[in-house]
């Protein structure tokens, strides 16, 4: 195993944090989408795309309990910044609570809100958004906000980086970015679809 490769057993999530996520999923199974947080092999594959030296704001949408999160913090610049924003209260609270770093942002609000949350922390357009809500359940116009609001936010170049469970809200992504790259991950359950949108220069 090369020295920088983490065991499998140091991989395996606390059982406290998989129950907390477990019991959210049986109360919002809408919001969730799933009933365990994402595999590892998911997470590297959502991020491989990231340019880390010239990421300099990234948005996180639906940290969960930090999966992704966590990850972020351990690759992005020391000067970097990251917003995560997140609608569930109980994991806005032990995000705060476990992830002490100075250069993490932690907004309890919704992601159709993406500017406004960036207006409020004073920062400049992200380079990336990295999205795991559940975009294929929601409403058509509810999701067609989000992507365009999205967009919008992001710097020229930017890239929306979304992984889903169902193939549904690519028909939206397409409409609004025009470029999208597909791929999957099956070893996450249940078996996740990426999104890769592009804006032009
Ligand atoms: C599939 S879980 C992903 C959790 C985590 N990112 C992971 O990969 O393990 C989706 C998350 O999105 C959050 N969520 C759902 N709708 C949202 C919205 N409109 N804005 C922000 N977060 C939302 C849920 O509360 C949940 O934490």
């Amino acid at each position: 195993m090369p020295a920088n490769a983490r065991s499998p057993l140091a991989q395996l999530k606390p059982l406290s944090e998989t129950l907390l996520f477990a019991s959210n999923f049986i109360r919002h199974p809408n919001m969730l989408g799933s009933i365990i947080p994402s595999s590892r092999f998911l997470v590297d594959q959502v991020l491989k795309p990231i340019d880390w030296h010239g990421a300099r704001v990234i948005v996180e949408y639906g940290p969960g309990i930090g999966t992704f999160t966590a990850e972020i913090l351990r690759r992005m610049r020391s000067d970097a910044q990251l917003v995560v924003i997140e609608t569930n209260r109980d994991f806005v609270r032990f995000l705060r609570k476990t992830l002490p770093d100075p250069r993490l942002h932690v907004v309890l609000d919704s992601a159709a809100e993406v500017q406004s949350v960036l207006v409020r922390l004073g920062l400049p357009p992200p380079r990336y958004i990295i999205s795991g809500i559940p975009l294929g359940s929601m409403p058509d116009p509810v999701r067609a906000d989000i992507a365009a609001k999205s967009r919008a936010a992001l710097e020229p170049g930017g890239a929306f980086l979304v992984y889903q469970f169902t193939a549904r809200a690519l028909p939206t992504l397409q409409r609004t970015f025009g470029d999208v790259r597909r791929s999957v991950e099956r070893r996450n359950f249940p078996p996740a679809q990426l999104f890769l949108c592009t804006t032009g220069a």
